[in-house]
């Protein structure tokens, strides 16, 4: 991503339906976009994470991101996020996009596990993990304080096939 999608992600990161599993607060200026956006650049410098953004090929305007974050190198394992707008759910793209991450984490980035975490009510994203054979492996009940609520997290997680 580069600061040219600043708009783009700041209408997504700005969007209450796209926002509603996140648990995370609206962005409200083009300014903290523009920031993530940065930091996303430095977690790459830093070997700590990696921000795509997507768009269809054959044009170049932002509709969503997919990344690891929380990259943890002693223990060959990261965590997988994604979002996209509303307006292109359901038609296959962040399954297109998850695949094509997986295989750069075990791949290039020679990953031992991928690690989601999710909020419960998250079916969307909860269907995907399934469809990529992720298994779920906790529940943790209100260990993520938001909006003044404790809420409940699922995690999951998909093993390398290298062994
Ligand atoms: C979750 C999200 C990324 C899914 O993106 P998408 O491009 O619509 O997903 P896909 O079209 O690739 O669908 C993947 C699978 O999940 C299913 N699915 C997607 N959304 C669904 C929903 N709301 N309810 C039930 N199933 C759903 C699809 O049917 C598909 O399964 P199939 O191929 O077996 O039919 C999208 O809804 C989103 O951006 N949500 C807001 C942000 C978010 O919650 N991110 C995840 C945080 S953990």
């Amino acid at each position: 991503m580069t600061l040219e999608d600043a708009p783009e992600f700041f209408s997504l990161r700005s969007n209450p339906e796209a926002m509603k599993h996140i648990c995370k607060p609206l962005q409200t200026s083009l300014k903290e976009a523009e920031n993530m956006i940065l930091k996303m650049d430095a977690m790459i410098d830093s070997n700590n994470g990696i921000n795509w953004g997507i768009c269809f090929k054959d044009e170049p305007a932002f509709i969503g991101t997919v990344s690891f974050h929380r990259v943890d190198k002693e223990h060959y394992r990261a965590e997988i996020g994604y979002m996209l707008k509303p307006v292109h759910w359901k038609k296959g793209i962040i399954s297109e996009a998850v695949a094509a991450i997986i295989d750069h984490g075990f791949d290039k980035m020679k990953l031992h596990s991928i690690e989601a975490q999710i909020d419960p009510t998250n079916t969307g994203s909860e269907k995907t993990l399934q469809k990529f054979n992720f298994v779920k492996e906790a529940y943790y009940k209100e260990n993520y304080f938001f909006d003044g609520v404790f809420l409940d997290t699922v995690v999951y997680s998909l093993l390398s096939p290298c062994k």
